[in-house]
Parts: structure tokens; C-alpha cells; sequence
């Protein structure tokens, strides 16, 4: 199978996102053009290290690279100071030059986490993504969206700062348990649902069958990264169309702090119910058809995904508590919520102007179902 480009073009923070098969392997040679002295370091977790680090370390062996590696805890409580800290420390102690490349090789956690560390040290050294999950694959390893997490919420603190090339290696999906799949599958409805209702016609055909099937898995992961491609180049900060991208977060946010960040709620799974929530508030507000909320909801069932604030364990505080949650989201602009609402599928557009009272309404309907 070939090996699709997508290029991201931020004039001198341009970067290409690789997508396809045995880039793990052939990632010695990816980097080499970007490396000034034949050295690298190697940040990623102890989930990843023991399935893909053996296969990276080689490839750039292979190439007379020279790379160490660091493997830190997996987990969200990994996206923390105590661990940037220590990445940054032993970054330090490896070496790394200003004209250095950093390596982040894991998940989500691991991509903000490094991209931050490299976003700082020495003001700044360029940073490859490698992501083994889905949803970093088409989403977090692009874009440049670096931090870490605090006691007062997620990614509070960090920085926008392009890694320099992406290895999105679509065969390392396979080793991905089932729930991590769908949770990642979250983030590639929410583009269909956002801006491109073919690519949800197609993913209601072709949907199901991602798991299995390289090639059907490879177009998802292109077509999800050339529409952040597009957006980012548009808008790298976030003044204004990158807002899109927080389709089904503003939910998603307030029910992951509910949840305590735990188990009982994937970020991606609170994106597909977040996705869900927007499209009944969106139908609330006479914005959108019925039509469309039933069929987003239809879709996410088929693919057995969570779809219901009933498809969540345990408690749930009170649709006011949660509205307050939302509260304390980034998004909040003066005091007032921004949601990402829809016109019909692919037609996603912000506001600030959605009456708390809907809101409420909605999410007691949906807390109603959990009896
Ligand atoms: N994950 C949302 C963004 O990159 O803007």
C-alpha cells in the first residue's frame, strides 16, 4: 500500500503528515533529512515502549542514527509538571542540542507532553510525532496543540508548537484494544459530522469495517487529517474556525471532569456522546432537522460506541452541576459558553448565543433515559 502526504502549510512551521503502513519501520529514514548530526531522543510510555520501541530504535539504527529512549507511566496522569519535569531533565541530560529532534512516540498524552518539553527546552527544539492511537493519528500529532493538564483542568497550560513531520503508521492500529479503536473513532465521525457529510455517508457505509481493513482504516486516517490540515492552515491559534475541531467537547469536557477522568469515560467516547448532545441542542434550537441527531445517534450505535450519558457508569451529577462544569471549559469567552452547533450534517458552525435553559433541558432529558 502506498504511503499517503498530507502536507500542513504554516509557511516556515510547514510541516508533511505521513500516513500508511510500516512507517514505524521505515522512520530512520523518514527523520533523516531532518536530523544536522545522526542523534536522536526517544520519549514515549510504557504501554507503547514494549510494542513499537524495539522497531523504531532499529530503524534509525539502521540508518547509523544514534537513539535513546525514555518511557514514562501511561496515562492522563502522565500530561502532568512532575513528568514534564522529568522529560525536560532527561532531555537535558541526553544532549539534546538546539537544533535537535525530539521524538514522541505514543498516544495523545505522550504528543502533548513532548511537544511541550521541546516547545521549552532551549526555547525551543523540533519534535516528530509518531502516534500508535487513533485519535492522535487524526488529531492530536497534528496542529501543533502542546501542554500539559493542572489541578485546575486540561491542557491550561501549554503551547501551540508544529512538530516538524508526522508518522502516522496506520499497521500500528492493530495492535490498539477494541474500546481505545472506538474511543479514537470519536474524533474521525466528528469530522464527517463538522464540515464533510460525504465522509459520514461514508463512514456509515464503510464504518463497521475500519478495524479490519487496512486500507478502508488508511483513507479514515486521511481524510480525518486532511480536514485539520485545512482547518489549522487556516487558522493555527484558534481565533476563530479551529473552534470547529471542539465539536461534542464542550459536553465531552464537562462529563470527563464528572467523571473524574476515569475509566468509566474515554476522552473520544465523551467526544461521540458530546458529538450526539450537540446535534439534539442543535435540533432544540429549531437549527437542524430531527433527522440529523437520529442518525448521528444511529451511526455511533452501529459502531458500538458510547452514544447515551446511559452508556456512561456510575453517578452523574445534575444537568445544572454539569452546565456549571461547562463553566469552567477553555471555550468560555467573557463569561459566555461557546458550543459548536450544526446546521445538518457537515454543516458545523460557533455561537456564543445558546440560552443555558436549553442546555439544561437537553441534558435532562439525557439523564432522564439513565432511570
Ligand atoms: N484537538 C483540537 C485542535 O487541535 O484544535
Amino acid at each position: 500500500m502506498t504511503i499517503d502526504v498530507v502536507p500542513v502549510s504554516l509557511g516556515t512551521r510547514s510541516y508533511q503528515v505521513r500516513i500508511g503502513p510500516g512507517l514505524l519501520a521505515q522512520a530512520g529514514a523518514e527523520v533523516a533529512p531532518l536530523l544536522r548530526r545522526k542523534k536522536v531522543a526517544i520519549v514515549t510510555d510504557e504501554t507503547v515502549a514494549p510494542l513499537h520501541l524495539e522497531t523504531l530504535m532499529a530503524a534509525f539504527a539502521a540508518q547509523g542514527i544514534t537513539a535513546t529512549a525514555l518511557a514514562l507511566p501511561a496515562g492522563e496522569a502522565t500530561k502532568s509538571w512532575p513528568h514534564l519535569a522529568r522529560a525536560t531533565e532527561w532531555l537535558l541530560e541526553q544532549n539534546v542540542e538546539r537544533r535537535d529532534v525530539v521524538v514522541a512516540l505514543g498516544g495523545g498524552v505522550i504528543g502533548d507532553l513532548i511537544g511541550f518539553a521541546s516547545a521549552i527546552l532551549r526555547r525551543g527544539v523540533r519534535f516528530v510525532q509518531i502516534p500508535t492511537t487513533l485519535l492522535a493519528q487524526v488529531d492530536s500529532s497534528v496542529g501543533g496543540k502542546t501542554g500539559i493538564n493542572t489541578a485546575q483542568g486540561k491542557n491550561l497550560v501549554g503551547s501551540f508548537h508544529q512538530p516538524s513531520l508526522v508518522l502516522a503508521d496506520t499497521s500500528v492500529l492493530e495492535s490498539l484494544p477494541a474500546r481505545d479503536f472506538l474511543a479514537g473513532y470519536g474524533e474521525v465521525v466528528k469530522y464527517g459530522l463538522l464540515g464533510d457529510s460525504a465522509f459520514f455517508d461514508w463512514l456509515e457505509q464503510n464504518g463497521p469495517s475500519l478495524r479490519a481493513d487496512p486500507a478502508l482504516r488508511q483513507r479514515a486516517v486521511l481524510r480525518s487529517v486532511q480536514m485539520k490540515a485545512d482547518i489549522v492552515e487556516r487558522d493555527e491559534t484558534e481565533e476563530g474556525d479551529r473552534a470547529l475541531l471542539n465539536l461534542g467537547h464542550t459536553f465531552c469536557h464537562a462529563l470527563e471532569k464528572a467523571t473524574g477522568y476515569s475509566d468509566r469515560l474515554l476522552h473520544g467516547e465523551g467526544v461521540a456522546i458530546g458529538c450526539a448532545l450537540a446535534f439534539e441542542l442543535s435540533q432544540r434550537l429549531g437549527l437542524c432537522a430531527q433527522e440529523a441527531p437520529s442518525r448521528v445517534r444511529a451511526h455511533l450505535r452501529a459502531m458500538g460506541t458510547k452514544v447515551d450519558l446511559a452508556d456512561i457508569p456510575g453517578d452523574l451529577p445534575s444537568a445544572e452541576a454539569l452546565l456549571a462544569l461547562m463553566g469552567q471549559d477553555k471555550k468560555v469567552v467573557d463569561g459566555r459558553l461557546r458550543f459548536i452547533l450544526a446546521r445538518g450534517i457537515g454543516q458545523a458552525f460557533v455561537t456564543d448565543a445558546v440560552p443555558p435553559e436549553t442546555v439544561i433541558g437537553v441534558l435532562q432529558d439525557a439523564l432522564a433515559q439513565r432511570r
